[in-house]
């Protein structure tokens, strides 16, 4: 895993995007892996700037986000269509054609997750794909215990992602859907590349978890410790349980300092 931890979520995000530009430039075609969440929208914003700014061209991109709620219309305003419709595919010149969500309307739940496994698949599979992390550890709405083999599912969201997605829903947790269709931790490592965003003190917990506690399924973000590319970019309140931090400076530093940067 490497590392990054910044002074400000500013600095992170554009870090992020930075990367992210870099991969499409290599490769014009590339599949990303979207998420949704308070996280990324610095991400998408700053994509957006270099989309009209600079000409980022996201003509060939095919993405696939991570989750969806179940119980929602596709239109409603929380639902996370809304959320990828606004924050950035109506920014951006991504085919219609090429943006597949989960579906939350399917009548076949699970017949629904297998065509979603496969569309990955035939796309090539996942080169980049962007995560927030719940409170409690969850990668998608992958929440704790889930098996770390899991594939697109349907699971049920803890009492503490409802509490934190409820200021989405007036407030009220009991309008907050029960049910999601996520990606699984098994789909998610198969992306050849994961980047991995927190911000803000709330998340320094679960990240402690993740990068410096054991792998296990009570935390499903640390088994990106088994992935060969992930990327964990914190601001400062995000990484302050770490025990290593200074020794993760120190990596960036001198990474810095070999790349001439
Ligand atoms: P957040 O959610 O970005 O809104 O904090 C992250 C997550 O639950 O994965």
């Amino acid at each position: 895993m490497e590392i990054i931890i910044q002074p400000t979520y500013q600095h992170l995000v554009s870090i992020a995007a930075d990367i992210v530009k870099r991969a499409l430039l290599k490769k014009p075609e590339l599949v990303m892996g979207l998420a949704t969440g308070s996280t990324p929208i610095g991400l998408y914003e700053a994509l957006v700037r270099m989309h009209k700014e600079e000409g980022l061209d996201f003509s060939a991109v095919t993405t696939f986000n991570l989750d969806e709620y179940v119980g929602i219309p596709k239109t409603h305003p929380s639902s996370y269509h809304t959320f990828m419709e606004t924050q950035f595919f109506r920014h951006v010149n991504i085919p219609v054609e090429n943006r597949y969500l989960p579906q939350n309307t399917a009548a076949d739940h699970g017949a629904f997750c297998e065509r979603y496994e496969a569309a990955i698949a035939r796309a090539g599979g996942i080169d980049i794909q962007i995560l927030g992390i719940g409170r409690e550890g969850h990668i998608g709405f992958n929440e704790p215990s889930s098996s770390l083999g899991s594939r697109t599912r349907i699971k049920t969201l803890t009492r503490s992602t409802l509490e934190a997605n409820a200021p989405h829903f007036g407030g009220d947790i009991d309008a907050v859907p029960t049910l999601a269709i996520t990606m699984g931790v098994g789909t998610i490592m198969e992306a050849r590349q994961c980047l991995l965003l927190a911000n803000g003190a709330s998340k320094a917990s679960a990240i402690a978890s993740a990068v410096e506690g054991p792998i296990t399924a009570e935390v499903p973000a640390s088994v990106l410790q088994m992935h060969p590319c992930t990327v964990v970019l914190l601001d400062e309140a995000a990484a302050s349980a770490l025990k290593r931090a200074a020794y993760y400076r120190q990596v960036y530093a001198n990474k810095l300092r070999l790349l001439g940067e």
